[in-house]
């Protein structure tokens, strides 16, 4: 039902420079395989065909991933490498990707914002790629792209997190449908120690409702001076239906040095030597 899935990837990736100085944070390997690949995996998996992608400067390299590279396909033909490239060829057979800059770095509303023109006026997925989420059986967003089909609104993934470490996180409070659904009463982007509503922190998957794209229009810069997806949402929320989910699977936060490192060494494990 939900085809577009939008990937904000315009970000600076500081948290891991030099490696981003001159690559994008999302092109970073997870063992063999770009972060940004896993998302898509997991939106294809979902059902979603549309990857839409916000850009900034140099990066390029992502454009290029989703591309054939005739030279290499070429000089490798014919021989056991080329079992190698079976992934990300069936990839780019099963989606279509576009692509739009975001020219300045306002914030994750922002480059949200940015992907308007891609997205349209259709509900649409939000995978912030550098959120790696693995799960055997059914991955998050499709976790997520069924819940949507029930309700018809907009759910974002969260997670516990330990109280000190809620001050990284858009913070959410409200009242619980189930033991996974809650349904959203406040939301706090990064609150200051003691001030969380909860230990629910938002996580890296979202599904939107279109009329998001209005109230982002709107929304003044937040925490940081930055636009904040967190802010609409709460607009979203008072004005409707914003649903939180705790999604079944494990999550890591690659943008941080130890998140890559466990994310790294629990794919070696489980994912790439089986
Ligand atoms: P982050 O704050 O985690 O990413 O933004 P960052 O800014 O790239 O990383 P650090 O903190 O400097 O190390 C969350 C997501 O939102 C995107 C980022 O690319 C990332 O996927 N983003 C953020 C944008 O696309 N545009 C922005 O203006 C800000």
């Amino acid at each position: 039902m939900i085809k577009k899935c939008l990937f904000p990837a315009a970000g600076y990736g500081t948290r891991f420079l030099p490696a981003t100085k001159s690559m994008p944070k999302e092109m970073m390997p997870i063992v063999n395989k770009p972060l940004i690949e896993y998302g898509v995996d997991e939106a294809i998996q979902a059902g979603m065909t549309d990857m839409a992608i916000v850009t900034g400067r140099g990066k390029h390299a992502l454009m290029d991933h989703f591309d054939m590279n005739y030279e290499l396909e070429h000089q490798i033909s014919g021989t056991a490498k080329e079992a190698l490239l079976n992934d990300i060829r069936d990839v780019i057979d099963s989606a279509s990707f576009t692509y739009i800059r975001q020219r300045e770095m306002k914030g994750l509303g922002h480059a949200i914002l940015t992907g308007r023109e891609l997205v349209g006026d259709n509900p649409f997925a939000v995978v912030l790629a550098d959120d790696l989420c693995i799960n055997e059986d059914q991955g998050v967003l499709a976790q997520m792209a069924a819940l949507y089909k029930q309700f018809r609104c907009t759910i974002v993934a969260v997670e516990e997190v330990p109280r000190d470490e809620t001050h990284k996180y858009g913070v959410i409070a409200g009242e619980p449908l189930t033991d996974s659904i809650i349904r959203v009463t406040d939301m706090v982007e990064k609150p200051e120690p003691g001030k969380e509503p909860s230990n629910l922190a938002i996580i890296g998957r979202y599904i939107l409702t279109p009329d998001i794209f209005e109230i982002l229009e709107n929304t003044q810069p937040g925490k940081g001076g930055e636009i904040q997806i967190t802010d609409a949402l709460l607009e979203q929320a008072k004005n409707g239906c914003v649903l939180a989910y705790k999604f079944k699977g494990k999550r890591f936060d690659c943008g941080s040095v130890e998140g890559f490192i466990e994310a790294t060494n629990y794919c070696y494990e489980n994912i790439y030597k089986k």
